[in-house]
């Protein structure tokens, strides 16, 4: 059994391992005609490339993208497009310690139950790097809905909240943090810095937001949207947890707080509230998608953590290496990319079984 593809129309498959000389995605089923290069994918690689700033990681990648098939004359084929991304910074010594024992907070432990063996250099398989792929696929599965417009911000680091009366979407992409208000992203500058210097790292939230959804998409039971979308923000690596519009929070609100009223509007009902986050029943109601998506401090830290040895001896671990010291900020694109992806396929999917819109 393997489980490397993702999707049910417009489905994408990612390979490779972070020291492996490249990683890459198949996109299959993606419709033919749309004009597609490198051009179109590579600024989505270089938001989430390492060694942009020292909040994350000093791996140094070009993460450069090749289209190796499925495009002709500059326009898809209908036919699988193969993109390819290679390592060019793979340091395997870094990794000779992570060898012999499990570091806490990664999958060495769980891959070895499970497979009895496996690379371990950089994490293999279960390293981030693969994320790369999935930003390359999300470029394309963008192309398939060019009417919605999806970006996703840090609000949180470390427990400090943005403060949503400073929101401002310009922000953005000021800062090394993708954050919108920008006296937290300066705060954020000595706190994350703080934890890079104690060898230690921080947790983030990101928030993602999908406008320009039509009400219709997403199939009740089994490919409702919100579950789609909860199942491809919860593969991310260092996710711990997704909420759907006001989530959690949503259980703390009577019914009456908690409703999305609605009145009659030019074109149809309009809504007063989105408390649901754009999604009823599985299905898109017209407003803004929005969720949230927790990541973990990352586990890699210079600080020494009890574990035990393939043997089963006891020993501590300091995670050596290049790392980022909160991983959140660089899984903005790729939140952005599982958004683009399920929306892709949920927009084809409605199509096959409804009709255009
Ligand atoms: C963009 C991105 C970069 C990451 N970089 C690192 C890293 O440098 N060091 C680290 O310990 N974890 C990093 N992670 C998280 C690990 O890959 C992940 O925690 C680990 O594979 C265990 O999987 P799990 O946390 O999903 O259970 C990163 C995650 C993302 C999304």
């Amino acid at each position: 059994m393997s489980f490397n593809t993702f999707g049910r129309v417009f489905r994408f498959t990612t390979w490779g391992e972070s020291h492996g000389p490249a990683i890459g995605a198949v996109v299959d089923g993606c419709p033919p005609g749309l004009p597609l290069s490198e051009a179109d994918i590579q600024p989505f690689l270089d938001k989430r490339k390492p060694g942009t700033s020292k909040f994350t990681t000093q791996r140094r990648e070009p993460d450069e993208v090749r289209i190796l098939s499925g495009v002709f004359e500059g326009r898809t084929t209908g036919t699988p497009i193969s993109l390819m991304i290679e390592n060019t910074d793979q340091r395997s010594k870094d990794y000779s310690e992570v060898a012999k024992a499990y570091r806490p907070g990664h999958a060495d432990y769980a891959y070895d139950a499970k497979y009895g063996f496996r690379d371990y250099r950089g994490g293999g398989r279960s390293s981030a790097r693969e994320t790369a792929s999935r930003v390359a696929a999300g470029a394309v599965a963008r192309l398939v809905i060019p009417d919605i417009d999806i970006f996703a911000y840090v609000s949180e680091i470390g427990g400090d909240v943005i403060d949503p009366a400073r929101f401002d979407a310009s922000e953005i992409d000021n800062n090394p943090f993708f954050c919108p208000d920008p006296q937290a992203a300066q705060r954020w500058e000595k706190l994350v810095d703080e934890a890079r210097l104690d060898g230690s790292s921080l947790g983030a939230v990101v928030e993602c937001i999908a406008s320009g959804v039509p009400a219709g998409w997403g199939a009740p039971l089994y490919a409702k949207l919100d579950s789609d979308l909860a199942a491809a923000m919860m593969s991310i690596n260092a996710v711990k947890g997704v909420e759907i519009g006001d989530g959690f929070a949503a259980a703390r609100l009577r019914g009456e707080q908690n409703a999305d009223p609605m009145r009659p509007g030019e074109g149809g009902p309009q809504f007063l509230a989105n408390h649901a986050g754009g999604v009823a029943g599985g299905i898109s109601t017209g407003q803004p998608i929005k969720l949230r998506v927790a990541f973990k401090p990352t586990s890699s830290i210079l600080i020494p953590v009890e574990t035990v040895t393939r043997e089963g001896a006891a020993s501590d671990i300091v995670t050596k290496g290049r790392h980022d010291p909160c991983v959140g900020i660089r899984g903005v694109p790729v939140v952005e990319a599982m958004m683009a992806l399920v929306l892709a396929d949920q927009y084809l999917l409605d199509r096959a079984q409804c009709g255009e819109r």
